[in-house]
């Protein structure tokens, strides 16, 4: 008894530091990066208790297995048959109660911070947040005229309500499923096609960080992000106001008369003239239905998906003659919003 007693005292002083191993090795591989967001404090302690939880059961199973081994092994010479017994009552007591107790423990806490991070906060922003099948991300803002833009903006400490679906490349077409996640905010939403989900974040850091998709949606789906900005109110007040009177500038003109803007904007015209003349890339005066000789001696009729292809992926088919000039990926997501427009433009230069 006296013996049982001492084995028990080291396994149990073992278990302790192997618990404290365990947490500190856990946490290292995997460290959560910044908290960004006053969800983010909640959700913390709960993966800090799973964190611990794991490392003390983790401890508690490898601990008592080597210790068993290489304290109660058989002893040279020793034949003798092991002790019999049937069955530990205590001991049964504690396996099946303990991990009870631990679930709902964890259930109950688990289901506060769901509480507490979707709870409806007052002067809420809403942001609609839309993920389309082309694997881009648009965010709009009702509460200013249904702004859109290609990059997440948030005033830092005001709450914000995002409403988030899955489209196609436009509105009425179907979409694909897509996962809205921001590491540093912590919260993280799978957005079936056809629903529309509520996701509540205060963001309390001003900062850059990333909007991720974090559903496995296509060939595009490591390229699926947006910038996200969180800023002063000041800060946000500015990029409002030029945001708005962007889109006011834009507002009243055909997509051909803003396409032609942006080629401006975007530097496009610098090397692709209007007038058939070659500057650096091909003119575009009248390519459009063209058929083009491409590098690999194939051929292609110039289209939509063509000119799209070429604009976002300008090195995959590159036009005989033009082998050794590199044109820009347009990198920037307002970019890729322009695309269409910019399509449009060239469409509409005819010969
Ligand atoms: Cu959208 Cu992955």
């Amino acid at each position: 008894m006296k013996d049982n007693r001492r084995h028990l005292v080291i396994a149990g002083v073992l278990v302790i530091v192997g618990t404290v191993v365990a947490y500190i090795v856990l946490t290292a591989i995997y460290a959560l990066p910044v908290a960004a967001s006053a969800e983010a404090s909640a959700i913390d302690q709960l993966f800090t208790g799973h964190f611990a939880m794991i490392a003390f059961l983790f401890s508690l199973i490898i601990v008592f297995m080597l210790y068993s081994i290489f304290a109660f092994s058989r002893r040279e010479g020793d034949d003798s048959d092991g002790v019999h017994f049937h069955g530990n009552t205590a001991l049964e007591i504690a396996w099946t109660g303990l991990p009870l107790v631990a679930v709902v423990v964890f259930g109950i806490w688990g289901q506060q911070v769901l509480d507490d991070i979707t709870a409806v906060e007052s002067n809420e922003l809403t942001v609609e947040v839309v993920g389309r099948s082309t694997w881009v991300w648009e965010f709009y803002y009702p509460e200013f005229d249904n702004l859109r833009s290609a990059e997440l903006w948030l005033p830092v400490n005001r709450p914000v309500r995002f409403l988030l679906r899955a489209e196609g490349a436009t509105d009425d077409q179907l979409g694909v499923n897509h996962a809205f996640w921001v590491p540093e905010f912590r919260v993280k939403r799978d957005l079936i096609e056809g629903q529309v989900y509520d996701v509540r974040v205060t963001p309390t850091m001003i900062g850059d960080f990333r909007l991720r998709c974090a559903e496995l949606c296509g060939t595009g789906h490591a390229a699926m992000l947006a910038e996200v900005h969180v800023v002063s109110q000041a800060d946000f007040d500015d990029w409002v106001a030029e945001a708005r009177s962007n889109a006011a500038a834009l507002a009243g003109l055909t997509p051909e008369e803003r396409g032609a803007r942006h080629a401006i904007d975007s530097g496009c015209v610098g090397c692709h003239s209007i007038d058939g003349t070659v500057v650096v890339g091909p003119s575009w005066l009248g390519l459009f239905g063209r058929e083009e000789m491409l590098s690999d001696g194939t051929t292609v009729v110039v289209d939509e998906a063509y000119l799209y292809d070429s604009i976002v992926n300008p090195q995959a088919q590159i036009v005989a003659g033009y082998e050794s000039q590199l044109m820009p990926v347009l990198l920037t997501d307002d970019d890729r919003l322009k695309v269409d427009d910019i399509i449009a433009y060239i469409k509409s230069l005819e010969e």
